[in-house]
């Protein structure tokens, strides 16, 4: 189907389904090519429906072989199937039951969504709508049943099976050959968090007991050989079950809870309900094969999934407009959760550098849309940062906004009120508005409203008066739909730096809400503080309490001694990046005016040089972090029209070898003092003290490339983790030259067969900020560790390029053309994976002319390509309009 043809479905056409499905028994027999999948639904009127109405069931690809009605055959005039559907005509007015056989083709299946096969394993992606692809049925989020599944496999290739709830039975077949497994489900739900599994797998497992006493069976489920690797995600899932009980007073409600992993997944993980599917990648970890980045993101995905058994599954969403209802709430509880486990300052600056970098170039660019989109065409192209980041950042908002005992006891209320339903934004705003006594209609406005809000402050110090003034202005620009825009409620934590540290906060402003939060709900205020006995420098949007662009004219001079002195480490860190955004926006707009950065380069450098000396090995974790700049991407962004992106790269690499230079004498003695002779450990603080190692060499290569080379190079060989290995080869590709081929050659010799290491080997050298990388790429796309059938392959090589913001905006337009001719070819197998690699040109908008006409056409060959699925049309399209 065209895009102009699908349809647009609109929240507002919303109505409730006409038939609901109390109970649902599903009877699938696994087979590699013929899957048989039978379907007993017990259906019933809605009294919410319209009386009389037909019978509509979903479909996707389905082949009917079978169709009864209260155990008769129906009559072929009776209903209406084709792959895309099956309808009753003239349905009794009653409760009555429907079994529907069904024939699917795992192996097939390329676009995993539905019943597929990963590495000869059977399972399932059911979110948003691949039920549909397994039988037909009511394929929405606001029809919940009770489900009860028996499968049937051969017992050689699947001796594992699982499904949903609890197991209730299992047994050999007679013959000895095949065997079977029933699992029952007695919380209702929706088709979406439907799963099954079935093959040979290994598992670790332990016990658990709930704070309320109940004994539950944890496991992991992984392929054959890889149990050794699955210890930190069921340690990290006995953790925060144990968080949610204690924070958010959350027990688990079933007597088992399995995660598998998969090498095959279009996603992340997915959250069915006590059977959690996980893209390997965020389930396996060792020393050997895992960075500390994989340890931290198994620790929050497996914790995001987790999650929610409560916030999506037990409160689930009435249609997929609600999604940020599960998303962007169970976002905040897992940065929540990490932030209690590490620490909580430099976990906020990671998330804030994602949230920058995916969900605010998103919302400046022609695919930006509210966190709850009232339109849409493909569901699956709205799983996007906005509704996931930012949808975290509203509730982070609500929390600040409402204070952490009335948001407690709004959560409470969602959890007791909205339990067993499929809930909307209204439902969930109203529990809050209630516990706090608050009017929520304006702040829930952040809902409906897209595009990143520009905070512009300025302040005045009256000496003689002892008073300063503070000036705040807010504004949104357009974004696609939406051309005029209204205030936002921001809240906006702030503190007077003073030369001693932060000064009290006396004020009679009525937007002074106390505890340093002053909520800016119009487009203007100003505010005034009295008795200061000196020029404070302001310190706005602590924590970064709100997601917006902070417009606040200090000199670098200012920021630098905010960064000493600022009580808020967001801010501290923020103060440095604001230095080098301004100065290298100023460079990369302009390539003549080096001399900004030789300025800033010496001042950052000072700053950092002392820093380090001072208390840098205080806490390496949030050192490595003040150490990175932000990335080119975004210095583009702020930039905002007329990018030329090798100035912007140009810039960042004078400016970061610049700061090298000056660090220089430190490194060596810094990285001793950071070194451990422990054996390795994933824990926080010891991966805080490689970040920082690391980020020391990284500079190191880039100022002092020779010796930089060498001490890769001899990491790399004494390196007892992937964590500083992969840094070395990371460091090593700035330093172009045999070496750096040579130690490419001895990393994929080390990780032969270890494909998600070579997944980060393959991203490494599609970074490589070179002419030659398109070539390579092409190249590496022959090696045995590449393929197009995987997405996680994919997204390391192709994705990897197509964030090479030298080598995916060549000048040559070469690198638009890769990747769209790539968009083209894979969306015949999996349009998922294809659309999201077509989101790489969501920033064309902002580019210089020459690069933006290249774009342009290579998204118009796109467009143009017949028979495009709807995942990649929609994108292209709105991308182009
Ligand atoms: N619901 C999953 C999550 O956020 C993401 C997902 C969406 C996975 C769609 C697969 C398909 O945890
Ligand atoms: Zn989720």
């Amino acid at each position: 189907m065209r895009t102009e043809d699908a349809p647009l479905i609109r929240l507002e056409d919303y109505r409730p389904s006409d038939w609901l499905i109390d109970t649902f028994d599903l009877d699938i027999s696994l087979h590699p090519t013929k899957t048989r999948v039978r379907s007993l639904l017990a259906l019933q009127p809605n009294p919410a429906g319209r009386p009389g109405a037909p019978l509509v069931l979903d479909g996707d690809e389905l082949t009917l072989k079978a169709l009864a009605l209260e155990g008769a055959p129906l009559d072929a005039a009776a209903y209406a199937a084709s792959p895309q559907g099956l309808t009753i005509h003239a349905p009794p007015q009653r409760a009555f039951t429907l079994t529907i056989d069904t024939e699917i083709d795992p192996s097939a299946n390329t676009k995993l969504m539905g019943l597929y096969r990963s590495s000869g394993v059977y399972c399932t992606q059911c979110e948003a709508d691949g039920f549909r692809r397994i039988s037909y049925f009511l394929d929405r989020p606001d029809v919940m049943s009770v489900y009860t599944v028996r499968l049937e496999a051969e017992k050689a290739q699947a001796p594992v099976l699982l499904s949903n709830g609890n197991l209730v039975a299992a047994a050999e077949l007679p013959g000895g050959e095949r065997h079977f497994a029933v699992w029952h489900d007695p919380h209702p739900k929706p088709a979406y968090l439907f799963a099954l599994v079935g093959g040979a797998l290994d598992h670790v497992r332990q016990d658990y007991v709930t704070a309320e006493g109940r004994k539950v069976e944890l496991a992991v489920y992984v392929e054959p050989g890889k149990a050794g690797r699955a210890g930190w995600a069921l340690d990290s899932l006995e953790r925060c079950m144990r968080w949610d009980e204690r924070v958010f007073g959350r027990n688990y409600d079933l007597d088992v809870f399995n995660v598998v992993a998969v090498s095959d997944f279009n996603m992340g993980a997915m959250e069915n309900k006590g059977l959690n599917i996980f893209n390997d990648k965020y389930v396996l970890a060792d020393p050997q094969t895992a960075t500390d980045g994989d340890y931290a993101s198994i620790e929050a995905i497996i914790a995001h999934e987790y999650f929610h058994n409560w916030t999506g599954n037990r409160i689930t969403c009435r249609d997929w407009f609600q999604l940020c209802l599960k998303e962007g709430l169970t976002v905040f509880r897992d940065q929540e959760f990490s932030s209690d486990e590490r620490s909580r300052p430099v976990k906020r600056i990671a998330d804030v550098r994602t949230l920058r970098s995916t969900q605010f170039s998103e919302d400046a660019g022609p695919l930006a849309h509210p966190v709850r989109p009232r339109a849409y065409k493909e569901i699956n192209n709205f799983y996007t940062p906005t509704v996931y980041e930012k949808g975290a950042e509203i509730i982070r908002m609500l929390k600040a906004l409402i204070g952490d005992g009335a948001f407690k006891r709004g959560m409470d209320l969602y959890f007791e009120r909205c339990d067993g339903t499929a809930a909307t934004i209204e439902d969930f705003l109203a529990c809050f508005s209630e516990a706090s006594g608050r009017d929520l209609s304006h702040f829930a406005r952040w809902y409906e409203q897209a595009g990143t809000p520009t905070l512009v402050a300025s302040g005045q110090y009256d000496g003689a008066a002892k008073r300063y003034t503070l000036e705040l202005a807010q504004s949104t620009p357009p974004t696609p739909g939406q051309s005029e825009k209204e205030p936002m409620v921001l809240p906006i934590r702030l503190g007077l730096v003073g030369s001693q540290g932060d000064l009290p906060l006396k004020t009679g402003s009525r937007a002074y809400s106390g505890d340093g939060l002053v909520i800016l709900d119009r487009a203007s205020l100003s505010i005034t503080f009295e008795d200061l006995p000196e020029a404070p420098i302001p310190s706005l949007l602590r924590e970064f309490s709100a997601p917006a662009r902070l417009e606040l004219d200090l000199s670098d001079g200012e920021l630098i001694r905010q960064f000493a002195q600022d009580s808020d480490s967001f801010n501290r860190w923020q103060a440095l990046q604001s230095v080098a955004t301004r100065a290298l926006t100023t460079t990369g707009r302009a390539k003549a005016e080096r001399s900004a950065l030789s300025v800033t380069a010496r001042a950052l450098g000072e700053a950092l040089d002392t820093f380090l000396r001072r208390d840098g090995l205080a806490d390496p974790a949030f050192a490595a972090q003040v150490l990175r700049l932000p990335a080119p991407a975004d210095i583009a962004r702020e930039i905002g029209r007329d990018v030329d992106p090798d100035a912007v790269f140009g810039a960042h690499r004078a400016l970061s070898v610049a700061i090298g230079a000056a660090l220089l004498p430190r490194l060596p003695g810094l990285r001793e003092a950071l070194s451990s002779q422990r054996a390795f450990s994933p824990d926080a603080a010891s991966a805080g003290r490689r970040a920082l190692r690391n980020e020391l060499l990284g500079l190191m290569a880039l100022a002092a490339p020779a010796e930089g080379a060498a001490l890769c190079e001899a990491q790399f060989a004494s390196a007892d983790n992937l964590t500083d290995r992969l840094a070395a080869l990371a460091a090593m590709t700035l330093v172009p030259g045999e070496a750096r081929e040579a130690l490419i050659g001895r990393f994929a010799e080390l990780y032969s067969g270890e494909p998600l290491v070579l997944d980060k080997w393959l991203m490494a050298q599609a970074l490589i900020p070179e002419s030659g990388t398109l070539e390579r790429v092409k190249r590496l796309m022959q090696h045995p560790a590449f393929s197009l059938g995987n997405p996680n392959r994919v997204r390391g090589l192709i994705g990897g390029f197509a964030a090479n913001l030298t080598q995916f905006n060549r000048l040559d337009g070469a690198g638009y053309g890769f990747i769209a001719d790539i968009v083209v070819a894979l969306d015949r197998a999996n349009p998922q994976v294809a659309s999201r690699l077509l989101g790489s040109f969501k920033s064309w908008r902002m580019l210089e002319p020459v690069r933006r006409r290249l774009a342009q056409d290579a998204l118009g060959l796109v467009a143009r390509t017949p028979g495009l699925s709807r995942d990649v049309s929609d994108i292209a399209e709105r991308t182009l309009a």
